[in-house]
């Protein structure tokens, strides 16, 4: 973690999928079928769900992340030669009550306490993000849950973080944004906002526009990051 703190935060925006939220928690939860391929599943689904958001956004073709998760589950079900059509219900049932990480509720506690605005700026659709939310029981703790859906195009698209500001009311550089994605951090860096990278998965920076203001390796980090 950066030994400076950033000053002049007002609101905390989280990525939701990876960050908030553990999606290698659907196949985990399907081990019993899965057996040692739920690893490799996770990797294959969560690969192939994002590259089919930045393909549908280069090709003007957008669909919800609803749509796009079961057509990234069907590819990944039929490379692991899959075809059991009850499992494949069972982990998109599940896409909706995802695990949120240990730390989350505690840190938006605190935050809450600090003042500071908090929300959720994800590819999700807004039916996706608000059964996770209810889920993990921090509906009461957000300020907004932001979806792509309003602006029917994905990440990293600058207008995607732009809905950020133009909905919490708050500047780009008063923004402390939230990703466990290295892409997803330095894009909302090259747009303007401040950027804390949840690197969770221990991947490299990505070479790629935008640098994060720092990198943490949990979320149970955000508060003291605002108050040093
Ligand atoms: C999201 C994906 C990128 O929640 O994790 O937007």
């Amino acid at each position: 973690m950066s030994d400076t703190g950033i000053k002049g935060i007002r609101a905390c925006v989280f990525d939701a999928y990876g960050t908030l939220f553990d999606y290698a928690s659907a196949a985990a939860r399907c081990r019993d079928v899965l057996g040692d391929q739920f690893d490799r599943l996770t990797t294959l689904w969560r690969d192939k769900q994002l590259q089919y958001t930045w393909l549908r956004v280069v090709q003007n073709r957008h669909a919800d992340f609803w749509q796009v998760t079961g057509d990234a589950l069907d590819y990944a079900l039929e490379t692991l030669a899959i075809g059991d059509r009850a499992l494949r219900e069972r982990l998109m049932d599940l896409y909706l009550t995802l695990d949120a990480f240990p730390e989350v509720p505690e840190m938006l506690k605190r935050l809450k306490k600090m003042g500071v605005k908090t929300a959720i700026l994800s590819n999700g659709a807004p039916a996706m993000l608000k059964a996770a939310v209810d889920n993990a029981k921090i509906g009461g703790l957000l300020d907004a849950i932001l979806s792509v859906e309003e602006v029917g195009v994905y990440k990293p698209h600058p207008k995607v973080y732009q809905l950020a500001v133009d909905r919490l009311a708050v500047g780009a550089k008063a923004i402390l944004f939230l990703s466990s994605n290295a892409w997803d951090a330095h894009a909302a860096s090259a747009f303007g906002m401040r950027v804390a990278w949840c690197n969770r998965y221990s991947q490299r920076p990505e070479r790629l526009p935008g640098k994060p203001d720092c990198e943490i390796r949990s979320l149970a980090e955000v508060p003291e990051l605002l108050a040093a």
